[in-house]
């Protein structure tokens, strides 16, 4: 079912570049409304509870590492077919297959340090946001 919410973070990569206000600006320019902002770094444990769905992944050490190594973007955004759009609007995980005009084509550096996140349901949208959010921070 299409929902009209999904969730992003800036990666810190992206953000030490200082491609954050370009990446926050493609997502405007495409129809992206900012429901929630916030410039925050998460912790150790945060990012591995954040990540926890890829515990058993090769991966998943260095993605949680990585993650918290420095300060982030982190935002719930609203447009119809959400989740769906933004994925297209991002590009594949790895830069190496995203598509020309996509924010992971232009922006990421390698599948780690792949510039931004995107939730991949509508079900973790909700469960992100809430892990980053309260509901009186959503407008
Ligand atoms: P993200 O959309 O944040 O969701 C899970 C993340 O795991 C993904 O982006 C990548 O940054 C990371 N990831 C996925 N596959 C690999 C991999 N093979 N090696 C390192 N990191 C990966």
């Amino acid at each position: 079912m299409a929902s009209n919410r999904t969730f992003t973070m800036i990666k810190p990569e992206a953000v030490a570049a200082g491609h954050a206000g370009k990446i926050l600006d493609m997502i405007m320019a495409n129809g992206f409304r900012v429901v929630s902002l916030k410039y925050t770094r998460i912790s150790h444990h945060e990012a591995g509870a954040f990540y926890e769905v890829h515990k058993e992944r090769p991966f998943y050490g260095e993605l949680v590492d990585y993650m918290a190594s420095g300060p982030t973007y982190v935002a719930i955004l609203e447009k119809e077919n959400a989740v769906e759009d933004f994925r297209k609007l991002i590009g594949a995980t790895d830069p190496a297959n995203a598509e020309e005009g996509t924010i992971r084509k232009r922006f990421a550096e390698s599948k780690a340090k792949n510039a931004v996140h995107g939730s991949d349901s509508n079900e973790n949208a909700l469960i992100e946001g809430h892990f980053f959010f309260s509901t009186r921070e959503q407008h």
